[in-house]
């Protein structure tokens, strides 16, 4: 349980340099979906970071101060419970089993806390995000206060906990990366098998089912995300999911898919032909954004910006519409005047990227601090950052827009861990260049 008790350490030594306090991080809640179902369980990130616990009704609770210390509520053992909906750790196993200093049943929660408050000088949670967390925070403050007259005193400040976490949560450290690699080559192979079986005649929920037996097969818990399996025109909607459309001899097939394994998201989009052939005007697309996605990926190193990849990507992009007439030059002007104006936005609408971590849109700021007043630049990469680099090509019909090209939706995302001096690709399991997706596909 090593990385989650150096969390927490880390943790408590930021809460100290505020002058301490005690924080409080609770998983998430089950949420019902009807009469005794519930929706598949998930944790909730920030308090997974810190615990590595996977049990509902568990809250984290670090004491910074004189003594540093972490607590545990989890809940109780109960055989009755356990018989229906299995093991339970209770707390005294949890404690030992995840390095908690103390740990109390979750019934004792609200008990425990105006105790564990009473003179702490300020309070640590994710202050304004959670309504029944916020009115838990003010019952335990009344308590506190309710003993003034016995000396005691309520916390007076109160922080963010998050904004501490995501900082944290936006470098990942060497468990996050392994994990992170083991879900990004789940994912690299399972775009290869949806290759591999495509052909005309299946339905896209067909080629979402074998995404699916990959992820489960290989350990994956769940999908990172809302799987899209997208043939012919569907692929120009972005947040499409997968349907029952028929993959046609002739159209492209793009698929948005990646597996969460232990708390961990990856993120891969692959483009390929449901017959296995490019077609001349999908090929010509198809490197466009290949070359767009190496030029987005050679900008990513220490140092560099977290928009240098995008604005690389939009140049190549914009070169390309106006190299193919999708954008019309006597329209729009030069590569500076497109890129200036945004008209490559008709085609190219969406960012380049985005952290990825715990959750497929992970936390951290994307700016950099600046001096009040003064505009945040974008955030400087470092090592140990993850992002994705996903740029896209979107055509829907349009007065003027030559029509080989209408309904092709091209996208090519993958995953890329910031290194000492550039990037690691660490989803490259699944083919991408136009050879190797042709090579997949006879197999
Ligand atoms: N799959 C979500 C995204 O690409 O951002
Ligand atoms: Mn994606
Ligand atoms: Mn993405």
């Amino acid at each position: 349980m090593k990385p989650y008790a150096t969390r927490r350490a880390a943790l408590i030594a930021l809460m100290n340099a505020k002058g301490g306090g005690v924080a409080v991080i609770p998983t998430a809640p089950e949420v019902m979906r009807n009469s005794d179902a519930d929706y598949p369980y998930r944790h909730d990130s920030y308090f997974y970071y810190l615990s590595g616990f996977t049990e509902p009704e568990a809250v984290v609770v670090l004491i910074a101060g004189k003594t540093n210390r972490s607590i545990l509520f989890c809940r109780d053992k109960n055989i009755e419970r356990e018989i229906w909906d299995g093991y339970r750790y209770g707390p005294e196993a949890a404690r030992e089993k995840f390095g908690f200093d103390a740990a109390f049943a979750i019934d004792e929660l609200d008990v425990e806390m105006p105790k564990l408050m009473a003179n702490a000088p300020a309070i640590f949670y994710a202050l304004g995000s959670d309504a029944q967390l916020d009115a838990q925070m003010q019952t335990w403050l009344q308590a506190v206060r309710a003993q003034a007259r016995a000396g005691i005193t309520a916390p007076a400040g109160a922080y963010d906990v998050h904004v501490l976490l995501n900082e944290m949560r936006l470098i990942k450290d060497a468990d996050e990366i392994a994990i992170m690699k083991r879900a990004a080559a789940i994912s690299g192979e399972a775009h290869a098998r949806a290759m591999r079986v495509s052909r005309p005649g299946l339905h896209e929920y067909q080629i979402e089912a074998e995404l699916l037996h990959e992820f489960r097969k290989n350990g994956s818990q769940f999908p990172a995300y809302t799987s899209i399996v997208a043939t012919g025109a569907n692929a120009c909607v972005l947040h499409y999911r997968a349907g029952d459309a028929v993959l046609r001899d002739g159209d492209l097939v793009l698929i948005d898919a990646g597996c969460e394994l232990d708390g961990y998201a990856s993120d891969i989009t692959r483009t390929y032909p449901a017959n296995g052939r490019f077609s001349g005007p999908q090929k010509t697309l198809y490197e466009i954004v290949l070359a767009a996605q190496a030029a987005a990926i050679a900008e990513i190193r220490p140092g560099k910006r977290f928009t240098d990849g995008h604005d690389a990507a939009v140049r190549v992009l914009a070169q390309g519409m106006l190299d193919t007439g999708l954008l019309d030059r006597k329209k729009v002007g030069t590569l500076d005047d497109v890129i200036g104006k945004g008209d490559y936005r008709q085609f190219y609408m969406h960012r380049t990227g985005h952290w990825i971590g715990m959750d497929v849109h992970d936390v951290g700021e994307y700016r950099d601090p600046a001096p009040a007043g003064e505009e945040k630049p974008w955030r400087t990469l470092q090592p140990g950052m993850a992002l994705t680099v996903e740029p896209g090509i979107y055509v829907r019909p349009a007065e003027g827009v030559p029509e080989q090209f209408w309904h092709i939706g091209i996208r090519i995302e993958d995953d890329a861990l910031v290194t000492a001096n550039g990037c690691e690709i660490i989803t490259s399991a699944a083919p991408k260049t136009v050879a190797d997706i042709e090579a997949t596909m006879k197999q």
